[in-house]
């Protein structure tokens, strides 16, 4: 028997998914043993392995088939856009894609202005701005802290994530339109789909057991 594979995001979402696999009867002693530098854990028993990456490698691994199986944000499988099955909503992680910005940036909206959106997320930005709003907007990327950039002029507004809205209230933003709802996501190889067929439907069902309670 080959061995499964399951790439889990990173930071967030790891320690969560692997209770749940644990949870499904899929545990991985390997992997609780934090002084560890291993990047790969085996469970002999069941012919599974797991390793962490970056969550923006995830979809990456498993469109390859490097992974069987992954666990990462739906605000990562939209930006990807990688050839893969999304398969569950495993509804930990939740949170919502936003356009922010101060109040003042409502207008700029409303009357379809070319503004500045800064974001971790351009496709994703651009997805929404141009197909589904026809604005014309000009996309700036970043790769962290987006909140900054209209504090000090880099952009009218941002598109990222909001979760508890704290980050957005303390420095005087609010979200002004909802882009969609993002939560974690199981993602599968569509070769091992069919390879792996049983092994992998079993897992899926499993997890929708936990997810539904
Ligand atoms: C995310 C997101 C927001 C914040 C939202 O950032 O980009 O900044 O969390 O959470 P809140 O609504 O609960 O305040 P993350 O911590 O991932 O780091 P980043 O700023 O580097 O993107």
């Amino acid at each position: 028997m080959r061995y499964l594979t399951f790439a889990l995001a990173k930071g967030r979402l790891a320690a969560e998914s692997l209770k749940m696999f644990e949870k499904a009867g899929i545990p991985c002693e390997e992997m609780k043993d934090k002084n560890s530098r291993k990047l790969i854990f085996t469970n002999e028993e069941q012919k599974v392995r797991f390793f962490l990456a970056k969550a923006s490698d995830v979809p990456t691994y498993v469109e390859y088939g490097a992974a069987d199986v992954g666990v990462v944000g739906k605000d990562t499988v939209l930006e990807e856009g990688r050839k893969l099955y999304e398969v569950l909503d495993l509804g930990m992680g939740r949170c919502r894609m936003c356009v922010c910005g101060p109040k003042e940036a409502r207008e700029y909206l409303k009357h379809h202005e070319m503004i500045r959106v800064a974001t971790k997320y351009p496709a994703i930005a651009k997805d929404y701005f141009y197909n589904k709003k026809h604005q014309t907007v000009e996309i700036i990327k970043l790769n962290g802290s987006v909140e900054l950039a209209p504090i000090v002029g880099l952009a009218e507004v941002i598109v990222d994530i909001v979760e508890t809205g704290s980050t957005l209230r303390e420095n005087g933003l609010e979200v002004l339109e909802e882009v969609c709802p993002l939560s974690a996501r199981m993602v599968v190889n569509q070769v091992s789909m069919k390879r792996e067929n049983q092994r992998i439907t079993q897992v899926i069902q499993r997890m929708k057991q936990l997810v539904q309670g």
